[in-house]
């Protein structure tokens, strides 16, 4: 079986709502491994290398703005299929059109405020994780309900 890792980032709407035990505790009982996590405020500097695919796209300042906005949680997630598994479990880009049961479709609304950022690809997840976090700050470690969750 093979485990992949992936980048998420309780964004600042998150943080001041008081919904990052929320949204983390829904990783975790998923059954999902926490192999980093770190409270921090992003600068413009990183969030340009995080957000460069998107320079020149109309929303690119809006993005950067928001994500500078206020302090953020940001954690490595492990497990098998993660990266689709977190995607789904955050749901669409645009509240709005985020359904029911997923973090969006449950706290967000409209616009921009959609609550977190989840790495999208393999490439991308290392990427992200290279950004936030150095080597020895994502931890490999077994746990004894690994056996439960994925056999
Ligand atoms: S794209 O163009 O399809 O690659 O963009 P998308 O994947 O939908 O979104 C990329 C990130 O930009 C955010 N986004 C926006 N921010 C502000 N305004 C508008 N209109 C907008 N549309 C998309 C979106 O939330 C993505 O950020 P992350 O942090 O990855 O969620």
């Amino acid at each position: 079986m093979s485990v992949e890792r992936t980048l998420i980032i309780v964004k600042p709407d998150g943080v001041q709502r008081g919904l990052v035990s929320e949204i983390l505790g829904r990783f975790e009982r998923r059954g999902l491994k926490l192999a980093a996590l770190k409270f921090m405020q992003i600068d413009r500097e990183l969030a340009e290398h995080h957000y460069a695919v998107h320079v020149g796209k109309f929303f690119y300042d809006e993005l950067v703005s928001y994500i500078t906005s206020g302090p953020v949680v940001v954690a490595v997630l492990e497990g098998p299929k993660v990266i689709e598994i977190v995607r789904s479990m955050i749901g669409k880009t645009r509240p709005n059109e985020a359904v029911g049961g997923t973090i969006r479709g449950d706290f967000a609304v409209e616009g921009l405020r959609n609550l977190i950022h989840a790495s999208d690809a393999p490439e991308t997840a290392s990427e992200e994780i290279a950004l936030y976090f150095r080597d020895g700050e994502v931890v490999t470690y077994s746990r004894a309900i690994d056996f439960w969750v994925t056999g």
